[in-house]
C-alpha cells in the first residue's frame, strides 16, 4: 500500500523547507521527493497543495488519568484528542491513582495506548514512592518497561538530597529528569498569582519566587550532577532569565512553557473563572512578555500542554477549593500559531518547539526523512475558527479558551504510517 501525501510545503527543520511529495509504506517513509508526477502505482494520494506537513507534533506534557479517574480522561480518549489536535506523541506523567512508579503501571499505559492506536503514548514513571518525595523508584526496573523519563510532576520534590540522588541514578540509566519547580512554604495558601489581582478579588496569591527557586536549586543540582534536566512548565521571568543564565553557562538543562503562559495573565481569572486556575498560575504580562521572549531566543525549547482534565465535580466550585490545571490537546496547535502570526516565532521555529526540540531532548526519532516512521501532520494555516469544546474528542472540558477566534490547525494528523485524524475536505 502506497500513500503519496503531494505538494504540501513540507517543513523539517534542519532539513527540509519546500514543495515535496512523501511516500509512505509499510508504515515509514520510503522517500521525500521533487513534487511531480510521480504518483501512478499510488493507492492514496493526500492532495496537500496550501498546506504545511510537519514530523508529528509531540506533547511531552500531558495528564492521562487512567487508572484512577477515567471519568476526566482515559488512555484511549487522550491519545484521541491528541491525534485530533495534530499531535502524534504523548507524554503521559505519573500522577494517576495508583501512581505510574512501577514496572506494572508503565506496562499497563504501554498496552492500553497500543490497543487505542492514536497517538503514541510514551509512560513517564514517578522519581519517587507514591509521588510522597521520600523513596527513590527503581530506575532500571521502570526504564526496562518503557518509561521515557521521570517527574513528580504535581508535587515538588523538595528535599535536596533526594533530588540530587535522582539525577545521579537516573543519568546512570539515562532517564531524563522533568521537574516540577514549585517551593510549597512560598506557595502556602496562594491559589492564583500573587499581586493587585489577587488582593482586589481576596485570593491569596502565589509569588514568582515559589517557582524560581526551585529552578535556581534543581539547575545547581543540574551543574553538580551534570545529569540532563528538564524543567516544565515555566510561568515566570525570573525562571526565564535563570535558565538563560544557565544555558549560557553550558549546563545541561532545557525547559518547556505551555499556550497559557505566553497567551493569558492573571486578568483570565476574571470572574473567579476555575479554568483559569492551574499550578502554576497565569502571571503578570510581564512574565507573559518574557516567556515569548525566552521562545524566541531559544532559553525555552519547548511547548508542552500540561493537558490536565478534570470534570465539572472538580471545577464548577469555589476557586479556592476548585482542581488546578486545563486542558490542551485540541487547542495548542492553533494557540502556538499566534507565535507566528506575532512573529515570535518563524514557522520552523514552531515546528522545533513542538516537534523537534522534545524529540531531541528524549531521544525519540523525528523527521521527514526516507526510513524514518510516519509520524505526520499536516496543518491548514489559513483557517480560522471558533475553539468549541463540544468538538473535543477529550471527555473533559476545562479550558479558558472555548469561544476564541483562532487561525489555523491540524487537517490530517499520520501516525505509523495510518491516517488517525482526517479532517481534510
Ligand atoms: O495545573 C496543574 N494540573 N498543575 C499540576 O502540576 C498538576 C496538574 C494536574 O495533574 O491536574
Ligand atoms: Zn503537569
Amino acid at each position: 500500500m502506497l500513500t503519496i501525501i503531494k505538494g504540501g510545503r513540507v517543513i523539517d527543520p534542519g532539513n527540509l523547507n519546500s514543495i515535496m511529495d512523501i511516500h509512505i509504506s509499510g508504515g515509514k517513509i520510503i522517500k521525500v521527493i521533487e513534487t511531480g508526477n510521480n504518483d501512478e502505482s499510488a493507492d492514496r494520494i493526500i492532495n496537500a497543495a496550501g498546506k504545511i506537513v510537519t514530523p508529528g507534533l509531540i506533547d511531552m506534557h500531558v495528564h492521562l488519568r487512567e487508572p484512577g479517574h477515567e471519568y476526566k480522561e482515559t488512555i484511549a480518549s487522550g491519545a484521541l484528542a491528541a491525534v485530533h489536535g495534530g499531535i502524534t506523541a504523548i507524554c503521559c506523567m505519573p500522577n494517576t491513582n495508583p501512581v505510574n512508579d512501577n514496572r506494572q503501571i508503565t506496562e499497563f499505559i504501554i498496552k492500553k495506548s497500543k490497543a487505542a492506536s492514536a497517538a503514541r503514548v510514551y509512560p513517564v514513571a514517578a522519581i519517587s514512592h507514591g509521588l510522597e518525595g521520600k523513596v527513590l523508584n527503581e530506575y532500571g526496573d521502570l526504564k526496562q518497561a518503557g518509561a521515557v523519563a521521570l517527574s513528580d510532576d504535581g508535587m515538588p520534590v523538595t528535599d535536596s538530597q533526594l533530588m540530587r540522588r535522582a539525577m545521579e541514578y537516573a543519568k546512570g540509566f539515562g532517564l531524563l529528569i522533568i521537574s516540577h519547580c514549585e517551593d510549597p512554604d512560598l506557595v502556602a495558601d496562594g491559589v492564583m498569582n500573587e499581586g493587585a489581582v489577587a488582593t482586589r478579588m481576596g485570593l491569596a496569591g502565589i509569588p514568582n519566587a515559589a517557582e524560581s527557586v526551585m529552578v535556581k536549586r534543581d539547575i545547581a543540582l543540574c551543574e553538580l550532577t551534570g545529569s540532563p534536566l528538564h524543567i516544565a512548565h515555566v510561568s515566570t521571568k525570573e525562571s526565564v532569565a535563570a535558565i538563560r543564565e544557565a544555558k549560557k553557562n553550558g549546563i545541561p538543562v532545557t525547559a518547556e512553557t505551555a499556550p497559557h503562559y505566553f497567551i493569558l495573565t492573571e486578568n483570565a481569572v476574571g470572574q473567579y473563572d476555575t479554568f483559569a486556575k492551574m499550578n502554576p498560575p497565569l502571571r503578570s504580562e510581564e512574565d507573559r512578555k518574557s516567556i515569548c521572549e525566552g521562545l524566541s531566543d531559544g532559553t525555552i525549547d519547548v511547548i508542552a500542554t500540561d493537558h490536565a482534565p478534570h470534570s465539572i465535580l472538580e471545577k464548577d466550585i469555589e476557586f479556592d477549593m476548585a482542581a488546578n490545571g486545563i486542558i490542551g490537546l485540541e487547542t495548542s496547535l492553533s494557540l502556538s500559531l499566534q507565535l507566528v502570526d506575532d512573529d515570535i516565532l518563524s514557522m520552523e521555529g514552531l515546528v522545533e518547539k513542538m516537534s523537534k526540540n522534545p524529540a531531541r531532548i528524549l531521544g525519540f526519532e523525528n523527521g521527514i526523512q526516507a526510513d524514518l516512521p510516519a509520524d505526520i501532520t499536516i496543518i491548514d494555516p489559513d483557517t480560522e475558527y471558533v475553539i468549541d469544546v463540544t468538538d473535543f474528542r477529550s471527555k473533559s472540558v476545562n479550558t479558558p479558551f472555548n469561544g476564541m477566534d483562532v487561525k489555523g490547525k491540524a487537517v490530517l494528523t499520520i501516525v505509523g504510517g495510518k491516517i488517525v485524524f482526517d479532517g481534510l475536505e
